[in-house]
């Protein structure tokens, strides 16, 4: 069973830590056979599984959906709960209460976006409640209109800093580790090695001590678009297009259902039905 504890040991031995995202029972199913180091349902699954334009549009009684599905679809994995826009910006106890909920719901540990004094707040309180936060810095997409629009952040000196010091408060107050989103890899090499929790890279280079990648952008099976930091591994997208489209045609051309697929009925009712039917 992964815990918070493996995060640290993999990082601590210098062996980097994979990390997908799952929103269904049957993805889980295959990540948690495949033994990756933990699950994100991540909010992404607003724009990925359910087709809105961004993540603003997710509320915490749909993510509990999505997290109940994982959690029964991924007994051994290490499954986090991503905070969806609102859930934990209103007050601490809003925060905890809701973090709470996708624990009750099979989530080992809750992410969040940002830092600032109230994140902070709530990280120490989720902490000290047994809730383990993963934190999420560089760009957060919950913050994308203030931080006008997809932009890769890290990239003078003083941002950098700037990033690292956020990085370093979410440490003290708890948090097992960071999600270090869109930057130089250059950047994310700093921060990580001015921490001592593990950094989970997104579109953010080599050098954190693990990564994480949108499950249906790797297989290609969401193709509205890809981001240059997303390698393909499978073409889904084409494979079950090619699997529909043969569908249609054997449909068509009644080569499906075959004797195969059918059910068969015993001759002597078949023949009474004949009389029947001739009578
Ligand atoms: O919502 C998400 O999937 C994320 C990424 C870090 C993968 O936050």
């Amino acid at each position: 069973m992964k815990t918070i504890s493996t995060f640290q040991r993999l990082k601590n031995n210098n062996e980097k830590i994979a990390l997908l995202t799952a929103y269904d029972y049957s993805t889980a199913q295959v990540l948690d056979k495949a033994e990756i180091d933990g699950i994100l349902v991540g909010d992404s699954l607003a724009m990925v599984a359910l087709g809105y334009e961004n993540t603003y549009n997710i509320s915490i009684e749909d993510m509990l959906i999505f997290i109940r599905a994982v959690a029964r679809g991924a007994k051994n994995s290490f499954i986090i709960g991503d905070m969806p826009f609102l859930s934990y910006s209103l007050s601490v106890e809003q925060g905890l209460a809701n973090a709470g909920k996708m624990i009750k719901a099979g989530a080992n540990a809750v992410k969040l976006e940002g830092c600032n004094e109230h994140i902070i707040s709530l990280v120490k309180r989720c902490v000290e409640s047994g809730i383990p936060v993963l934190g999420h810095l560089g760009f957060t997409p919950q913050l994308m209109n203030t931080i006008g629009g997809y932009k890769i952040q890290g990239k003078t000196s003083e941002k950098i800093e700037a990033i690292l010091e956020s990085a370093q408060r979410l440490q003290e107050a708890g948090c097992f580790g960071v999600v270090l989103e869109l930057m130089p890899s250059d950047s994310a090499k700093y921060i990580t090695e001015n921490l001592n929790i593990p950094t989970i890279g997104i579109g953010a280079g080599k050098y954190c001590s693990g990564q994480i990648v949108v499950t249906d952008d790797i297989l290609g099976k969401f193709t509205d678009f890809t981001p240059k930091f997303v390698k393909k591994y499978m073409n889904l997208h084409d494979e079950v297009l090619h699997g529909v489209q043969e569908y249609k045609r054997e449909v068509k051309e009644e080569l499906f259902p075959s004797e195969k697929e059918s059910f068969i009925l015993e001759e002597e009712e078949k023949n009474k039905l004949k009389c029947c039917i001739t009578e």
